[in-house]
């Protein structure tokens, strides 16, 4: 196992990676000693799939074991649901501080997290991410929240975790839609800040979505590893280098938005999308060439991911992404390659453009 140590002063935390990590839960826990009650939030799916596990090394901590469960999907980042879940731990944990354990992909992360953030003014967690996007992304760096009708992640925090368990023995179990739906994330990190790392996806592709790569846990660990140096400098995404991780997430918040958080689009489709439409701006704009678009196309595709979105309205994607956090005062703010391994963030994009790129991908 690797291990990842991301450096925040007395918010710093280790990042486990490998196989059979969430089997250091129970270590976890002593080494902070904590001793109060212990909340497993959860979803109805990964519950069944992680009993045996997470019970093991739980019940070998504490006695005072809690599960909450809550469908699973992108519906249960809703304020029904945090008003529910918090309910659920003020009534069983009456008068205690419990820990809380996110044990899920990125819809238990974030809203477990954001429950965390705010449950008797905070918390401590451990993020135990079950899905390879939350794996390589959404557990680590703090950013927790849940979507409002308007906008995805529209309501949240920054709170970081005590400990991130990164098990990639939970993977096989995913079905295949979810492992591309990481991918998407995966490639993130090649265009926005590793060449090398691109060209391995690319020679890599196939058996890595098959699980079959012996890369598989240098890929996720190398993920991480970027994502936790832009998180040490930028904490709260305030310093124009954390906002990498956003790219294709503005029109692909816009799109999952219009989408209403149905399955019709899941987010790793939606971000592919959206690195697709922003790499095209870019080309239009003359910061990127076309034969970079024509990579980074060729990479999504490879994995299984849309390039294209069909079915909802070009309008309503439109509306939608206005409601995204990277719009300061009214201005666009767009994360775009410059070359593969390369990010600029350009504000002011003119809304023409934005329209016209929408028009080509968008049927
Ligand atoms: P998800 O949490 O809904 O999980 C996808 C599906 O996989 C669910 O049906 C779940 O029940 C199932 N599942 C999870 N683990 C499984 C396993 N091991 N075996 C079988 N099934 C399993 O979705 P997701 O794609 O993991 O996360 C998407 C969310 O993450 C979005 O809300 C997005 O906004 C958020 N996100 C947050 C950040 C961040 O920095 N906080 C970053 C990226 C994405
Ligand atoms: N996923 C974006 C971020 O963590 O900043």
């Amino acid at each position: 196992m690797k291990k990842i140590r991301l450096k925040l002063q007395e918010r710093s935390y280790d990042i486990i990676v490998g196989r059979g990590a969430a089997g250091e839960l129970s270590g976890i826990v002593k080494k902070m000693r904590f001793s109060g009650p212990i909340a497993v939030i959860t979803d109805r799916v990964v519950e069944k799939k992680t009993r045996s596990v997470y019970k093991k090394a739980l019940d070998a901590v504490t006695n005072e074991l809690t599960v909450i469960t809550v469908p699973s999907g992108e519906k249960s980042k809703s304020v029904d649901m945090f008003r529910d879940v918090s309910q659920k731990l003020a009534n069983r944990t009456k008068g205690h501080k419990p820990l809380i354990v996110a044990l899920g992909g990125g819809v238990i992360g974030d809203l477990a997290g954001f429950v965390a953030s705010s449950y008797r003014r905070g918390v401590p967690y451990i993020q135990v991410p079950t899905t390879l996007l939350a794996q390589v992304d959404s557990s680590v760096g703090g950013k927790v929240g849940i979507d409002l009708p308007e906008a995805k992640n529209l309501v949240g925090a920054f709170y970081q975790p005590k400990a991130v368990l990164v098990d990639t023995g939970f993977l096989p179990t995913l079905p295949a839609r979810h492992i591309r739906n990481g991918m998407a994330e995966v490639i993130k990190y090649g265009i926005i800040k590793k060449r090398s790392f691109f060209a391995l996806l690319e020679d890599e592709m196939e058996r890595l979505l098959e699980l079959k790569s012996e890369r598989l846990d240098d890929v996720v660990y190398e993920c991480l590893r970027i994502k936790a140096r832009l998180v040490e400098k930028d904490e709260r995404d305030d310093k124009d280098l954390r906002i990498a991780l956003n790219f294709g997430h503005t029109l692909g918040h816009g799109i999952e938005a219009a989408a209403e958080y149905t399955n019709r689009y899941n987010h790793g489709e939606c971000v592919s999308i959206g690195m697709v439409m922003a790499s095209d701006i870019a080309v239009r704009l003359g910061m990127f060439s076309e034969k970079g678009l024509l990579k980074v196309k060729r990479l999504l595709k490879k994995a299984g991911l849309p390039v294209s979105v069909k079915g909802i309205g070009l309008k309503d994607i439109l509306r939608t992404h206005r409601f995204d956090k990277k719009f300061v005062s009214g201005t666009n703010r767009f994360v775009l390659p410059t070359g593969i391994g390369k990010v600029e963030v350009v504000e002011d994009i003119p809304g023409i453009l934005i329209r016209t790129v929408l028009r080509e991908y968008v049927s």
